[in-house]
């Protein structure tokens, strides 16, 4: 059986507290029951990863990866079953501690409530992940509606700068801490048909390089995941091979191997982490001048 370094763990006050939150699915909301009070023992507790979006996919993979290590765990997502069977199965297989947050991370106030919530609940933060992402077949000037453009913008962008912001005191009071975004390899080159995605996930990476240079003196290492193909969904199996081929094939990789690379990076405080074949692919895309690049990608359909 393969051993992980395990989270350090140290005294902390207890949890105690409700969470209130109306959730917003797209443009439809949806009013969530109070969270329960947790039930957590304290006392000797392991350190606190926040995964925001991390009850499927590539964030589900993130947050096993840290439960292998010890991590206890704090997952947001909007729908409540995959909240629920992410916590059951993770505290099962892995004896940590999950909490979840039923909340939409593209709303306004989402970063400060939910650092006021850690905050009063003298989490011991010590990882953040910004995962949660919205991208698709629609994109700018290619039906993508203002109301989405703008969802995308406050999702992707916004609130992974905004939590980076707002859980920062957390995160330096448990230096030394980590920050791990997601952005994807679309965000390495211009896609004309991923125009709104790639440009959303470009800013991540510019942000990521310069927040690791602001943060190093606090011991806060950030890194930020560029991932190719990751089959998470039958939309991306299908969308990869018709595209991409056979490149497509070698690029592709499972969110569970993704999530383990991320997560081994991030603690080794790697900046760019590009998993398997795509690392190639990236050298080639960043080394070509841009106006090359986004003609291929044109002709390739994005
Ligand atoms: N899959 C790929 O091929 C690929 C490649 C490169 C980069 N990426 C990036 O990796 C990240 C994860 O992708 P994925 O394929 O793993 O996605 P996924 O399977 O759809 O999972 C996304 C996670 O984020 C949550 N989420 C989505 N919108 C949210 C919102 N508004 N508020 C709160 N939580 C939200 C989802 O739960 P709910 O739906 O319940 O909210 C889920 O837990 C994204 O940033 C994506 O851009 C993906």
């Amino acid at each position: 059986m393969k051993v992980y370094p395990q989270a350090d763990s140290y005294e902390r006050q207890p949890v105690n507290t409700s969470f209130n939150s109306v959730t917003m699915i797209n443009e439809e909301a949806v009013f969530s029951e109070p969270l329960p009070i947790p039930q957590i023992d304290t006392v000797n507790s392991n350190p606190f990863a926040l995964i925001a979006g991390g009850s499927k996919g590539i964030g589900y993979s993130v947050a096993e990866a840290l439960a292998k290590r010890k991590y206890n765990l704090i997952l947001i997502a909007r729908h409540k079953d995959s909240l629920i069977s992410a916590k059951e199965k993770l505290e099962s297989l892995y004896k940590v501690h999950v909490e979840i947050i039923q909340y939409d991370l593209s709303r306004k106030e989402a970063a400060t409530e939910i650092a006021r919530w850690c905050m009063d609940n003298n989490i011991p933060l010590k990882i953040l992940c910004n995962v949660a992402g919205f991208g698709g077949s629609k994109d700018y000037l290619n039906g993508l509606s203002l109301d989405s453009l703008r969802y995308m913008i406050n999702l992707n962008v916004e609130s992974c700068m905004a939590l980076s912001l707002t859980l920062l005191p957390l995160l330096e009071k448990n230096a030394p801490s980590y920050i791990l975004n997601v952005s994807s390899m679309a965000g390495l080159a211009p896609i004309p048909a991923k125009n709104m995605y790639s440009a959303s996930k470009s800013s991540v990476i510019f942000f990521s390089y310069s927040l690791r240079y602001q943060l190093k003196e606090k011991n806060i290492s950030v890194s930020v995941l560029c991932p190719g193909p990751v089959y998470t969904k039958p939309e991306i199996v299908a969308e990869t091979k018709k595209k991409l081929g056979f490149l497509g094939k070698l690029m592709a990789m499972k969110p569970e191997r993704v999530g383990e690379v991320a997560v081994k990076k991030t603690l080794k405080g790697k900046l760019v982490i590009i998993p398997g074949f795509s690392r190639v692919v990236s050298w080639v895309i960043r080394f070509l001048p841009r106006r090359w690049v986004v003609a291929v990608y044109g002709k390739l359909g994005g």
